[in-house]
């Protein structure tokens, strides 16, 4: 069973394996002096593993106090942040106690950014439910709350102390979160692994969760690694982002993420054969691997409603972006680009 080991400001193992859910307490209780553990999940991911993993920590000796809110991205607000900080305060949960995130992405950033700042900073496990959680939000570290100027614009750099990614909890995943997973997957294999993005084309990613788990982590670990607070390096994991960030504010949420990540890696796939960057045969493979997986690769918004969407992204420095372009599948590499040369690449990926 693979176990990979991140080395950052913190260290930590993600443990990839079918049923390690059970071992929840026992890994808590090796991590944490205190005996009070703090259980975050949404509502939907609660009444499927809550049980399971409180019963894991108080068989471990833990005392355990259930945070539950309502899932989905509008959770991640500075109100009910500042709820789960009163919860936490109420319940006296000391320096030397744990939080327990269980949950996709939402829980993972909001439960994280609490652990960073409750009491200066508290321990946290990330127990990954969703597939993009595994093999994204969960490894790394970053943690934030959205404000409604924008997405993620409040949060920290905080590492967990341990991820247990359970394959079986993703049996109850709804079919288009899974596909939306799916989406990052591929994400990896055209940044880094001709062999995931071949396994992915031969058997479906479902048969073989354990292998497309460690090998995305194993990719997010060198980047982590590399470039812990994303000046660098870390940006190749936004491929498919910068413009699928204005595909997925153009469609004003209707898309999902990944359904726009998925175009907006198709759109960049277009631009770098049309410049150059790769060949069309490397465009088609990439189009035709989303495609096989049920994603969309087009989108219906002009190029002009793109390019204002995407200036008002956060990413944009000074007048430049950088994109993550395409070479080869699993070799791309960052292009900084003038702003004013954006509405060249959109016209080029449409
Ligand atoms: N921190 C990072 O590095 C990072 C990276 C990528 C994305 N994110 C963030 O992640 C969030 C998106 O994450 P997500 O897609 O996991 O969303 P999510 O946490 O909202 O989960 C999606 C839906 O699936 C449900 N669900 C989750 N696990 C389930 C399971 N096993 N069975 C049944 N239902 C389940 C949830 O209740 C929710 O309704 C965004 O807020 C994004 O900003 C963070
Ligand atoms: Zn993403």
């Amino acid at each position: 069973m693979p176990t990979i080991h991140i080395t950052a400001s913190r260290s930590y193992d993600v443990e990839i394996a079918h049923g390690c859910l059970s071992t929840l307490g026992q890994r808590a209780a090796q991590l944490v002096k205190g005996r009070a553990a703090a259980l975050v999940s949404d509502n939907a991911v609660a009444a499927h593993y809550g049980d399971q993993a409180r019963a894991s920590l108080e068989a471990a000796g833990f005392l355990v106090m259930t945070y539950v809110f309502p899932h989905g991205e509008q959770s991640k607000s500075g109100d009910n942040y500042l709820r789960l900080l009163n919860f936490l305060a109420e319940n006296r949960l000391t320096r030397t106690d744990l939080l327990v995130a269980l949950g996709g992405g939402v829980t993972g950033d909001l439960g994280g950014f609490a652990a960073a700042t409750y009491l200066r900073g508290i321990r946290y496990i990330q127990i990954p439910t969703t597939l993009l959680a595994m093999v994204d939000s969960s490894v790394g570290g970053k943690t934030a709350i959205d404000l409604p100027a924008g997405k993620n614009l409040c949060g920290a750099f905080y590492q967990p102390s341990l991820v247990l990614c359970d394959p079986d909890l993703l049996a109850t995943l709804p079919e288009p979160v899974f596909r939306d997973g799916c989406a990052e997957v591929i994400k990896y294999g055209v940044l880094g692994s001709r062999e995931l993005f071949d396994r992915l084309r031969e058997t479906p990613a479902r048969q073989q969760l354990e292998y497309v788990i460690a090998t995305c982590v194993d990719m997010k670990r060198d980047v982590v690694e590399d470039d812990e607070f994303d000046t660098g390096r870390r940006q190749l994991l936004n491929l498919g982002h910068t413009l699928g960030h204005a595909v997925e504010a153009g469609s004003h949420f209707q898309l999902s993420h990944g359904q726009s990540v998925a175009v907006g890696m198709a759109m960049i796939a277009r631009a770098a054969a049309k410049f150059g960057f790769c060949t069309e045969e490397t465009r088609d493979e990439i189009v035709s691997l989303l495609t096989k997986y049920g994603l969309p690769t087009e989108t219906d918004q002009s190029p002009e409603e793109l390019y204002q969407t995407a200036l008002g992204d956060k990413k944009r420095k000074g007048g430049s972006l950088t994109l993550v372009v395409p070479q080869e599948i699993g070799k791309c590499l960052l292009h900084r680009i003038s702003v004013e040369d954006l509405p060249k690449w959109i016209e080029a990926g449409m």
